[in-house]
């Protein structure tokens, strides 16, 4: 068990889970007790494009994977246009790895409620949804007990707080479906259609629910809002770099000592979160891991002081995506997990376009053909063949996403794979795991 060094404690930056750990920090009069809805008295005072360029300026950016500026989203809804204006809050956490939202709406879900009240007003929305995912049952339970609290305090409805703002908010369980998580299939979900990914562009920001302007955003999104608000740009960009600014919440799982949500400023190295983490378990090497998520390719010991922000992960070749920072060690086989992963993104795969659809079939069949010491040299570049036909070709980001861990796990470890194939390596899978794909 390491002890962290102060410099370490020092990137620690309690920020949206300040209050996770305050008893009921769930409820309405305990939130209000810890500046809640303070932000909303301070912001319903300042005019809706004051917000939006205080979102901009603070350099705020998305916190579900793809970090797109959220002032710039928000300045895209047209203004004048007669039309109505939707915010849907994407609460769809799927991301194998990924565990940040849900346990931000269990322990504080009026800082989501606040900050969609602020979101809300500033691209002058008057309904606003939030999308959660199916299984997150409790989460739920506890997002529609804050909103019930909310209306009874004048916070949600008409007439907001005697300013003439009005706002209804739904709170929307989806089926349990991966797909649902991107931001179209999500729109057709709420409208009451199959949740498929739509064409884009047009970008929900001018064709989104009911065809009308709607911003999309994640949870740990809006939830910083209301901390903007109060904290001002410039305390936001205290925290972070120069392009990656504030505090993220890094969701640490596998082989560590103590895994769980760690929010740090942004450029934080997976050497100093491990540290915070008291290390490895006994006994464990670190040899790979995804800085945000399966969709994102896999690094290894060698990456240990890569600064964990959008361009620092880029440039070591993967993506910071939802910060989903999963360890595996050298008791793990890269093969293995990267075939589960495949597994999971056939699964989920909509079916709507070949690549994805066919190309994932295929991928599983091969992995199992492998880990059940089948495989041949060729199948290796059947896999590379494959992940180039779906990377690039797919509807939507999710064929994209399955080929992450295929491409980077024949990369930094192809030797792997040959001790399967050269029968080194004693076979994963039986014969009878072979078919049924
Ligand atoms: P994207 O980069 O295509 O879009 C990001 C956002 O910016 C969207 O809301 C999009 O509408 C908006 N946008 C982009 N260009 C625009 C333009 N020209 N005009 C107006 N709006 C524009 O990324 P995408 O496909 O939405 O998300 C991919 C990310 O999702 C991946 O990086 C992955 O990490 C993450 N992800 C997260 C999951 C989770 O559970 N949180 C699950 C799976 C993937
Ligand atoms: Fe559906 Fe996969 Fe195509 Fe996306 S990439 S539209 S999930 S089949």
């Amino acid at each position: 068990m390491t002890t962290p060094r102060p410099e370490t404690l020092a990137k620690l930056t309690p920020v949206l889970t300040k209050r996770w750990l305050s008893p009921d920090a769930w409820r309405i009069g305990t939130y209000e007790k810890l500046d809640g809805y303070a932000a909303l008295r301070k912001a319903l005072k300042a005019h809706p494009d004051d917000l939006i360029q205080l979102i901009k300026d603070s350099g705020l950016r998305g916190r579900g994977g793809a970090g797109f500026p959220t002032g710039l989203k928000w300045g895209f809804i047209p203004q004048g246009d007669g039309k109505p204006h939707y915010l849907v809050v994407n609460a769809d956490e799927g991301e194998p790895g990924t565990c940040k939202d849900l346990p931000l709406m269990t322990h504080d879900p009026h800082s989501l409620v606040e900050g969609v009240i602020i979101a809300s007003y500033a691209i002058r929305a008057n309904r606003a949804y939030i999308y959660i995912r199916g299984e997150a049952v409790h989460a739920a339970r506890r997002l529609r007990n804050a909103v019930q609290e909310a209306q009874a305090k004048g916070y949600l409805g008409r007439n907001i707080l005697g300013t003439g703002f009005d706002l209804e908010l739904v709170v929307h369980s989806g089926a349990g479906a991966y797909i649902c998580g991107e931001e179209t299939a999500l729109l057709d979900s709420l409208e009451g259609f199959r949740g498929q990914p739509r064409l884009r562009p047009p970008f929900p920001a001018t064709h989104g629910l009911y065809a009308s302007p709607t911003v999309v955003n994640n949870v740990g999104t809006i939830a910083s809002v209301p901390y903007i608000v109060l904290g001002g740009a410039d305390w936001w960009k205290t925290m972070g770099t120069e392009k990656s600014s504030g505090p993220m919440i890094y969701s640490l799982s596998g082989r560590i000592a103590n895994p769980g949500q760690y929010e740090c400023t942004m450029g934080v190295t997976l050497r100093e979160l491990l540290e915070l983490a008291g290390g490895m378990q006994p006994g464990h090497q670190l040899r790979f891991w995804t800085p945000g998520g399966s969709s994102t390719p896999l690094l290894t010991a060698e990456h240990l002081d890569v600064p964990l922000d959008f361009e620092g992960v880029a440039a070591a070749g993967s993506i910071l995506g939802t910060t989903a920072t999963q360890i595996f060690s050298d008791q793990d086989c890269p093969v293995y997990a990267t075939y589960r992963w495949l597994e999971f993104y056939h699964h989920e795969s909509c079916g709507k376009c070949t690549p994805c659809r066919e190309g994932n079939y295929w991928m599983v069949r091969v992995y199992r053909r492998i880990l059940a010491g089948q495989g041949t040299h060729e199948d290796l570049d059947t896999l590379l063949d494959t992940c180039d036909n779906i990377l690039g070709r797919s509807f939507c980001g999710l064929g994209d996403g399955a080929t992450s861990s295929v491409t980077s796990s024949l990369k930094y470890f192809k030797q792997d794979y040959l001790d399967y194939i050269e029968g080194r390596t004693a076979p994963k899978l039986s014969d009878k795991q072979l078919v049924g794909a």
